[in-house]
Order: structure tokens, then C-alpha cells, then sequence
């Protein structure tokens, strides 16, 4: 078993071999994951949203990331495990990001972390970061940490200015020294240009086919998903919610417990 590195990952779009990432939360969809061959999982703050039931990210808080990644680095062994740095967590001061990047790192087993926004507005805690030998994934266009500035979860990168800005944005994050930017909900022809002008992956979500690689959110490929992109690769909710409702009737019909599931 050879295991995906931050390294490696560099590698793959040098070779121009396509990259996968999905998110994960837990230790059995991280075991899942791993034996499914995806090179990255995310541990993202979409967990407070695909799991913890909130309307954005903005409630998560480190030591929900840092319990999620636990459990995500008992279950893989292959892949890359990136931690999400959750909102407020790398904005107040860069020894606070140390510190927070830090145990995900050190206490939560993942291998990097990820933030959101560009180098002129998080920049100082991006070199600190780094410099503490940590490495660390960008995250452009529809960030959704700022969804409030943003009016809602809409697409990015809309226009000649937005679009210049956006690539002058994308070659800071690897300038500063990330080794991989995450571009989502941007229009597919920016994604394309951006992957091409960067020698770091470009991993795309809502951003078409021409990034280096894709991610999404494991709930959005399993039937929990209502973004245009997410497409429902097996409907878990579906194939849930029908063997709840067989246990509810053979629970209520006493078809279940049968004698070979108890004790003499
Ligand atoms: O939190 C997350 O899952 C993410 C992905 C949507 C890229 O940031």
C-alpha cells in the first residue's frame, strides 16, 4: 500500500492523473473510503451541515473538527486526511493558528489542513501555518465561511474582474506555499484556465471537468445532496430509510426477534 502524501498528491497532477476527495466524519466511511483507493479525505466543516444539522458552517468549531478527524485517522490508512480549519479558528491572531492547526495535526492525525479565502486577506496565518511545517490546502470562489458577505451560497468568479481576481488569487495560495487549492462553485472555463496555470492540483467542486481532481461531500454522492453538482452515485437516504421502515414493521409484527437472534 503506498500512501497518498501532500507530495504525492503534487505528483499526480505533474502526471496528469485525475484526483478524488470526498468528505468524511467518521471511522467506518473512513475505512469505506480508504478501501474504495480515494486519494484524500476531507474532514470538512460541511459536517456541521451533512451531519450536525446546522444552516452553515459557521458553528463548527475546532473540537467538533478535531473529534471528527480522530475518529477519519482510525479508518485510513492510505489516503491523505485534510483537516478543515473551521470558521474564526485561523482569523484572530497566526499563534492561534498555530495552535489550532496544530492539534488537528498532532492530536486529530490528520495530514494538512485546509482554509478558505486568499492570501491578502488570510495571509499572515497561512505563513505561520506553514512554517510550523504544516501543510496546507487553499480554498477559492464560493468559500462558504463568508457566505454572509457572499448573500447566500451562490456561484463566484462571475465577470472579467472577479475572474482576474481569482486566478491572481489562486497563484498567491501557491506562491505562499499550498500544495493544493480546492476551487468551488466557479465557472467551469475559470477552473479550467486556474488548473492550468497552477503546478499544484486544483480540485474542483462545482467547477467542471477541468480541474485536477474532484471532491465532494460524501452525504451529496449518497442521496442527501440538493447542489446542482452533487449527483447521487447510490441512494443511501433511500435504501436508510427502507430498512428502517422493514425493521419498524418487523419489529411491530414480531417477525424480528427470531429465535436465532437471542440467547438459551
Ligand atoms: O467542508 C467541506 O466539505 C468543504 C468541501 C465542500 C470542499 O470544504
Amino acid at each position: 500500500m503506498t500512501k497518498v502524501t501532500t507530495v504525492s498528491f503534487r505528483d499526480r497532477k505533474a502526471r496528469g492523473e485525475k484526483i478524488s476527495m470526498l468528505t468524511a466524519y467518521d471511522y467506518p466511511s473512513a475505512c469505506i473510503l480508504d478501501e474504495a483507493q480515494v486519494d484524500a479525505i476531507l474532514v470538512g466543516d460541511s459536517v456541521g451541515m451533512a451531519v450536525m444539522g446546522y444552516d452553515s458552517t459557521l458553528p463548527v468549531t475546532v473540537d467538533d473538527i478535531l473529534h471528527h478527524t480522530r475518529m477519519v485517522s482510525r479508518g485510513a490508512k492510505r489516503a491523505l486526511i485534510v483537516a478543515d480549519m473551521p470558521f474564526l479558528s485561523y482569523h484572530v491572531s497566526p499563534e492561534e493558528s498555530v495552535r489550532n492547526a496544530g492539534r488537528l495535526i498532532a492530536e486529530g492525525g490528520a495530514h494538512a489542513v485546509k482554509v478558505e479565502g486568499p492570501v491578502r486577506r488570510i495571509g499572515k496565518a497561512l505563513d505561520a501555518i506553514l512554517a510550523a511545517g504544516i501543510p496546507v490546502m487553499g480554498h477559492l470562489g464560493l468559500t462558504p465561511q463568508a457566505v454572509h458577505q457572499f448573500g447566500g451560497f451562490k456561484v463566484q468568479g462571475k465577470g472579467a474582474e472577479a475572474q482576474e481576481q481569482l486566478l491572481a488569487d489562486a497563484r498567491a495560495l501557491e506562491d505562499a506555499g499550498c500544495f493544493g487549492i480546492v476551487l468551488e462553485c466557479i465557472p467551469r472555463s475559470l477552473a479550467s484556465t486556474v488548473s492550468e496555470s497552477l503546478t499544484i492540483p486544483a480540485i474542483g467542486i462545482g467547477a467542471g471537468a477541468g480541474c485536477d481532481g474532484q471532491v465532494l461531500v460524501l452525504h451529496d454522492i449518497l442521496g442527501w445532496g440538493k447542489a446542482r453538482f452533487a449527483h447521487t452515485f447510490f441512494d443511501a437516504r433511500a435504501a436508510i430509510g427502507q430498512a428502517a421502515s422493514e425493521f419498524v414493521s418487523a419489529v411491530s409484527t414480531g417477525v424480528y426477534p427470531a429465535e436465532e437472534h437471542g440467547y438459551e
